[in-house]
């Protein structure tokens, strides 16, 4: 692709429109968790306005009918191969998990399974389109349009070299095979595309970014350039969703909304990893709430994500087929109390001087492009 073409396709991310972005933290049922009645009064009093569910069970949605808390619902990888080729699998599953409770339970989003990429199963891998599909069909078949049906993908596994932004891909085989496919569908269908973006993996990767880039600490010089476009990004977040962006953009789909599944920092891991402390989690997710709240965007795109989910409420204990340093993301105890002090109502941050930059690195693209 030439250089003029994706600063064309980058400019015009820069004029889209802004909306505001809403926050929502993830909640994995498990048996010793808290009363759901009791779960849902802390969402409240918290300020949280959108739960995602990854393993969502009848009682655990009834209980939030009519609390107007919207939920991110997540259809298990198991069932795949049978949605796949089965619309009446599709049925079942919406029977039990959608129709009984909405609209009275905020149903906005499913995700027919999570991060399929990982397991390296291609079989499931081809299955994937057209079990997004089905599920789609059978919502619209009983008249239920709003909901928007995609799959989550993991940065780490879907997004080749994201530094900087600009150059991102989509991975191959997964891009032709599956994502350029999913992105069709997902514009068809008006539906959002579905990300995890695990800052704290692509930090541990990377030696040269600095903790406080990945913190989302504020100094003057705390900042990183894409060599490509002399966009500026003061944040590893906002690099990984703006690779995440250019890499729709160049897949021909750069007006599909994005929804971040994931993101958040391990407070305590027993591979004894000394940047998995309270402290820094603290940072991350109060950095954040911070700049979700604050509208800003990404460089590249004013509304940045629709939704951002925080993972996750509680550390987890169903560890059993998961890697090691993977149970203790939570940022509240069991008792509901949190683990450190987070508000997750704030916002604030001035918008003016961001627009500034924005303004400013939009015109010297434009000149950039003149010279072409
Ligand atoms: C979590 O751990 C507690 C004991 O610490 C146990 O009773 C409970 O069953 C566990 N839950 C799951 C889902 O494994
Ligand atoms: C429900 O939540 C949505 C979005 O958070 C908000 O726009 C709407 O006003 C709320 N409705 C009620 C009845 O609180
Ligand atoms: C389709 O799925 C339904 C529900 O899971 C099942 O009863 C039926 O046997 C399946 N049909 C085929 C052809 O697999
Ligand atoms: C697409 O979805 C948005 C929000 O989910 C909605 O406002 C809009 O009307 C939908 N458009 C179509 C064509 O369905
Ligand atoms: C909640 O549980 C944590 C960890 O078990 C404990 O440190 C804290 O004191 C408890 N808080 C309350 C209010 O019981």
């Amino acid at each position: 692709m030439p250089l003029s073409l994706s600063l064309i396709t980058i400019l015009s991310l820069l004029l889209s429109t802004a909306t505001a972005t809403t926050l929502g933290v993830t909640y994995t049922a498990t048996s010793d968790a808290p009363p759901p009645e009791q779960l849902i009064a802390t969402f409240l009093s918290l300020k949280i306005t959108a739960v995602r569910l990854p393993n969502p069970n009848p009682n655990l949605i009834r209980a939030f009918t009519y609390t107007n808390i919207s939920l991110f619902l997540t259809i298990p990888n198991s069932v795949i191969p049978a949605i796949s080729g089965n619309r009446s699998a599709a049925d079942l599953w919406l029977f039990a998990h959608v129709i009984p409770f909405y609209p009275r339970a905020r149903i906005t989003a499913i995700s027919v399974g999570t991060d399929v990429f990982s397991q390296g199963d291609v079989t499931v891998t081809d299955l994937l389109v057209p079990a997004v599909r089905n599920v789609k069909l059978s919502l619209t078949d009983i008249g239920i349009t709003e909901i928007t049906v995609s799959t989550t993908l993991s940065f780490v596994n879907v997004i080749t070299t994201s530094f900087p932004p600009s150059s991102a891909r989509f991975l191959e085989p997964v891009n032709t095979l599956v994502i350029r496919p999913l992105l069709d569908l997902l514009a068809e269908t008006n539906s959002s595309f579905f990300v995890s973006l695990d800052s704290y993996s692509v930090y541990k990767l990377r030696p040269e970014i600095p903790i406080g880039f990945a913190l989302f600490q504020q100094h003057a010089f705390n900042f990183r350039e894409d060599t490509v476009t002399g966009v500026r990004y003061r944040n590893l977040f906002d690099i990984m969703l703006d690779a995440v962006i250019v890499a729709m953009a160049v897949a021909g789909h750069e007006n599909i909304p994005v929804v971040v599944a994931e993101t958040g920092w391990p407070c305590y891991d027993s591979n004894n990893e000394v940047e998995a402390r309270e402290v820094y989690a603290k940072m991350y997710l109060q950095g954040l709430v911070n700049h979700v709240r604050s509208g800003k965007g990404t460089p590249l795109k004013r509304e940045g994500a629709t939704e951002v989910y925080v993972y996750e409420l509680f550390d987890r204990n169903d560890t059993g087929s998961e890697s090691l340093g993977w149970q203790n993301w939570g940022f509240c105890y069991l008792n509901m109390s949190l683990k450190f002090d987070i508000d997750f109502s704030n916002g604030g941050g001035s918008m003016l001087m961001e627009e500034g930059v924005k303004m400013v690195t939009m015109c010297l693209m434009i000149l950039v492009l003149y010279t072409f």
